[in-house]
């Protein structure tokens, strides 16, 4: 290993994984390769796309993952046993350095109700196991589930037998969020002291939020010599989530004094991203949350504004610039031409083909008309209903009308589009305009949608701001999340709905 390699920092990143464990955060084949590609971009090193063995539409979203995206290396889940194994490989074995993970719990608690095996039993299990993996595949991963909560002695002896038979990363999970930074530099300075052939892996952390430590905690364990940080955007993940990446990764190269050493992310994609990844799972990104947040690089105070027109560096310890905030939120207007809106989009991490340019320029200027100041933001809605329109669009919005007022029932008439052939339906009843609006979606499409969630945002700021609208329906049992945005809520509702429709549709093949 060159010492160049040594001071790196391997960022694995699991939002496809663990991040999609979030619940209510499902997505579809469409938009996990999305997500796979803008990672790709972002400089992630290992892409954990899924786990094959839970669905047929895990195993397709890692096959197709591991064959499209060649710039990272593609790793799938499996659980300590010979059949996951094997479809793991079977999902991945068309990539570019493909990567098979294999967990496996060590912690007392684990092996006496989950697993109801002893320590030898273990053993031999994640020696089989490993081996196993080996005979497919030279890239294994293994993680010793619940590591935080192991007994030192037999986790080193877990980790040695791991390395014997064959993986050539060694995870050491803090699956329930439990350790504290000072626990976590102990645990990986002993592995690393007592496991006499820890040299030949790479010592990698994998740390829950449940005390709102994944972050401190998995820098404690860089400090103490692992080489791989697994986390997802955003921190989305199993309860409270996982490392941020983008926490780690900026922690890493602001506090560069303190942790001597690099990642290869590209940190100015990180803003598109992460909202990137909080449109497609409907996981919104609060507005103070580190470094993506849409309140990090805002001054409330006079005296913090005085400060950083001085000089920025009195209240920002990073440049907006570097995490992918462009500081130049010009205004757009009726007069920005075609080219301006793609330059501004390229300028916000989207590089679009021609006729995306086309759809994003219509949907614009349609705006322009409703809203006098079109800000960043607003183009960045447009961009990413787009991203979701990416589902072959089968329904259509046309328009709508409504009556409705306190104390009476609505009337929604509303007109859709399906192969050119223009339907309409009149509801009388809901609890207001857009329950009336979703009924009236259901009855032309006759489809039998649950709403489960429903949310609405103002994208910008002032009373013609676009409102921005997630919701998430169930469709025989299967969860879609629909998108919409307009000034006008009712509409952009109305096109969240027919969005989750289509999304259904496009599915419709695997019911
Ligand atoms: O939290 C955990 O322990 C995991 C493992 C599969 C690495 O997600
Ligand atoms: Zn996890």
């Amino acid at each position: 290993m060159s010492s160049d390699e040594k001071q790196t920092v391997i960022i694995f990143d699991t939002t496809l994984r663990d991040g999609e464990q979030s619940p209510g955060a499902s997505m579809n084949l469409t938009e996990k390769l999305e997500v796979a590609v803008a990672l790709a971009d972002l400089g992630v090193d290992v892409i954990e796309a899924g786990f094959p063995v839970t669905s047929h539409g895990d195993f397709e979203a890692v096959s197709e993952i591991a064959k499209t995206v060649r710039n990272s290396s593609i790793c799938g889940l499996a659980r300590c046993v010979k059949k996951d194994i094997q479809t793991a490989w079977d999902a991945l074995k068309e990539g570019t350095n493909p990567r098979i993970h294999i967990f496996l719990a060590t912690s007392p608690i684990h092996r006496e109700y989950k697993l109801r095996k002893n320590k030898d039993e273990l053993l031999a299990m994640a020696v089989e196991g490993i081996a196993f993996g080996r005979s497919l595949c030279p890239n294994i991963e293994f993680s010793a589930e619940d590591a935080g909560r192991t007994e030192i002695d037999f986790l080193c002896q877990v980790i040695e037998k791991a390395i014997d038979a064959g993986a050539g990363t060694v995870n050491i999970p803090d699956t329930v969020g439990y350790l504290t930074p000072f626990e976590m530099t102990e645990r990986i300075r002993t592995v690393t002291a007592k496991v006499p052939n820890i040299h030949r892996a790479v010592v990698s952390t994998h740390c829950h939020n449940d005390l709102g430590m994944a972050t401190a905690n998995s820098l404690a364990a860089v400090l103490a010599g692992a080489r791989q940080v697994e986390c997802t955007i955003n921190g989305i993940g199993e309860r409270a989530g996982n490392c941020a990446l983008e926490e780690i990764v900026m922690a890493i190269k602001t506090r560069h004094d303190v942790f001597p050493v690099k990642t290869n992310i590209v940190t100015n994609r990180l803003v598109p991203v992460s909202r990137l990844v909080s449109t497609i799972t409907g996981l919104r990104v609060p507005r103070n949350k580190p470094i993506v947040g849409q309140n990090v690089f805002a001054h409330e105070s006079g005296i913090h504004q005085d400060g950083v027109l001085k000089n920025p560096e009195t209240y920002e310890i990073m440049r907006p610039e570097d995490v992918g905030l462009q500081t130049n939120d010009l205004v757009l207007g009726k007069h920005s031409g075609r080219a301006a809106i793609a330059d501004r989009a390229k300028m916000l991490g989207y590089d679009l083909t021609s006729e995306q340019i086309d759809v994003v320029f219509a949907d614009f200027k349609r705006l322009t008309d409703r809203k006098k100041e079109v800000y960043d933001a607003d183009l960045l809605a447009i961009i990413e209903q787009l991203v979701h329109q990416k589902t072959a669009v089968t329904w259509a919005f046309g328009s709508y009308d409504i009556s409705c007022g306190s104390g009476k029932s609505p009337k929604a008439t509303l007109n859709m589009v399906y192969a050119g052939t223009r339907y309409s339906h009149t509801v009388s009843g809901g609890d207001g305009p857009v329950d009336a609006i979703f009924l009236a979606v259901r009855e032309i499409t006759k489809m039998d949608i649950v709403c489960k969630d429903y949310n609405v945002h103002s994208v910008t700021v002032g009373h013609d701001a676009q409102g921005e609208v997630s919701t998430l329906v169930e469709y025989k049992g299967k969860s879609f999340r629909g998108y919409g945005v307009s000034t006008d809520v009712v509409e952009a509702s109305t096109i969240a709905f027919i969005n989750a429709i289509n999304k259904i549709l496009q599915e419709s093949s695997s019911f």
